[in-house]
């Protein structure tokens, strides 16, 4: 493990290159964090609970956050890439890194076919008439070749994308706000508690990519301070944008305007009286789900180059380029993958896993959590336990075949890395 050196320090072969300040970190969380879950999800929760959906998205931050500080505390003491594949490796057992490494790749792989067309999607009400496909195959290929470029250039693009999301919903909250009336958050809780539990598991999702900067451990300078750092800020920010939108839409146009639509956003964007506010918002979601695309990029490589590292998927991918120390290899697999679901459409069922799959992540970054040496723990075992029982419970609450399909594609991966190891397709540097 070479020591934390300045930013764009030259890499040696075969090393990743720490050239992600803690702006850049921040970033790559929020470009993972805002995607279509404020813009789309919202409606739902709206739906089951009314605007005490509200409460459900203080709730499922609640629950985000320990996980999030779950994942600091581990970043900061194994600030290598690769994520909670690399904590369940390392301080639980190799099944336990693996399962998570697989269901990381199965279901960011998966979504990134759907948010590649989400994405071509939101940019056809900007444009209409652009071909569906192709542009989404469009996005890709250049967020692709974005990433191939290095890990510096695809930080800065990053980062500006999230800019401009973020400015687009600042935007839209302070054209909202004169629209405010208290009247809308009337009744506040129509399906009483049980209403509020359901918008939180749904909300959940909109925080969800928190820990995308901890599978960068080996790209960010001075890790140990600034991953965990860059958790925090990053959910931070976004939790508060996420509460000051939410707010503003439901006082705008009540729970009931938002609950029929697919995009609620819009629906309470076009009752405010200052100028240009929806195709604004359209804008920010176009850049949303361009962030959250870029974001996987660079995630699913990091973790195929950590596995590849442990023989857990084929030695080539675990290929460093010289000349910009990305995982070239695994980068251009991700690229085509995604962009051939993004053309053949996605395996459905693996993104309806989605939930459960990163739920079952997650919850192996809280056990490793737990299971730190107590010199390196920076916060009462209460945050990972919280973390856990959030995880299991949402986990619990999401339908039985839901739960079936997510064990099979445990399964298909586990059969997959016995045949590899078996067969010694995965030697690969055995770090
Ligand atoms: N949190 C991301 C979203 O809301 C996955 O789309």
């Amino acid at each position: 493990m070479k020591p934390p050196g300045p930013p764009h320090s030259p890499a040696a072969a075969g090393e990743l290159r720490r050239d992600l300040r803690l702006i850049d970190a921040v970033g790559v969380g929020m470009g993972a964090i805002i995607g279509a879950g404020i813009f789309v999800v919202t409606g739902l929760a709206a739906k089951v609970a009314g605007p005490a959906f509200l409460l459900g998205l203080l709730l499922a931050g609640v629950a985000a956050a320990c996980n999030a500080l779950s994942s600091a505390q581990l970043a900061a003491t194994y600030p290598q890439s690769g994520g909670t594949y690399e904590y369940g490796y390392r301080v639980l057992k190799p099944w336990a890194g693996f399962a998570a490494g697989w269901m990381f790749l199965a279901s960011k792989l998966a979504a990134g076919g759907t948010v590649a067309l989400g994405f071509a999607g939101y940019l056809e009400r900007l444009i209409p008439g652009v071909p569906l496909r192709p542009v989404a195959v469009a996005a890709v290929v250049a967020l692709t070749i974005a990433n191939r470029f290095g890990i510096r250039k695809a930080g800065r693009l990053n980062t500006a994308i999230v800019f401009v999301t973020a400015a687009t919903l600042v935007y839209f909250v302070l054209a909202g706000i004169p629209h405010f009336r208290a009247a809308n958050l009337e009744p506040f809780a129509p399906n009483g508690v049980r209403g509020v539990l359901e918008s939180a598991a749904l909300l959940f999702f909109a925080y969800t990519g928190y820990a995308r900067v901890a599978t960068l451990g080996e790209e960010v300078h001075a890790p140990k301070t600034t991953i965990p750092r860059a958790i925090v800020i990053s959910l931070t920010l976004s939790a508060s944008l996420y509460f000051a939108v939410a707010l503003v839409a439901v006082g705008a146009i009540g729970a009931a305007g938002m609950a029929g639509s697919a995009s609620p956003l819009t629906e309470a964007a076009g009752t405010f009286s200052l100028p240009g506010v929806r195709t604004i918002l359209g804008i920010g979601a176009v850049t949303a789900m361009l962030g959250v695309l870029l974001s996987q990029i660079v995630g699913i490589s990091r973790v195929m180059l950590a596995m590849a590292r442990r023989a857990d998927l084929p030695a080539a991918l675990g290929h460093v380029s010289e000349r910009h120390a990305v995982p070239d290899r695994g980068i251009l697999l991700t690229g085509t993958i995604i962009a051939l679901l993004a053309v053949f459409g996605t395996l459905e069922w693996v993104v309806a896993t989605a939930t459960f799959t990163i739920l079952l992540y997650y919850s192996i970054t809280n056990v490793a959590a737990l299971r730190m040496a107590p010199q390196d723990r920076r916060f009462p075992s209460a945050i990972p336990v919280v973390g856990l029982v959030c995880c299991l419970l949402l986990a619990l609450s999401l339908p039985l075949r839901t739960i079936g399909l997510g064990a099979g594609l445990l399964f298909v991966g586990f059969t997959l890395r016995w045949i590899l190891h078996k067969t010694g397709v995965g030697a690969g540097t055995g770090r």
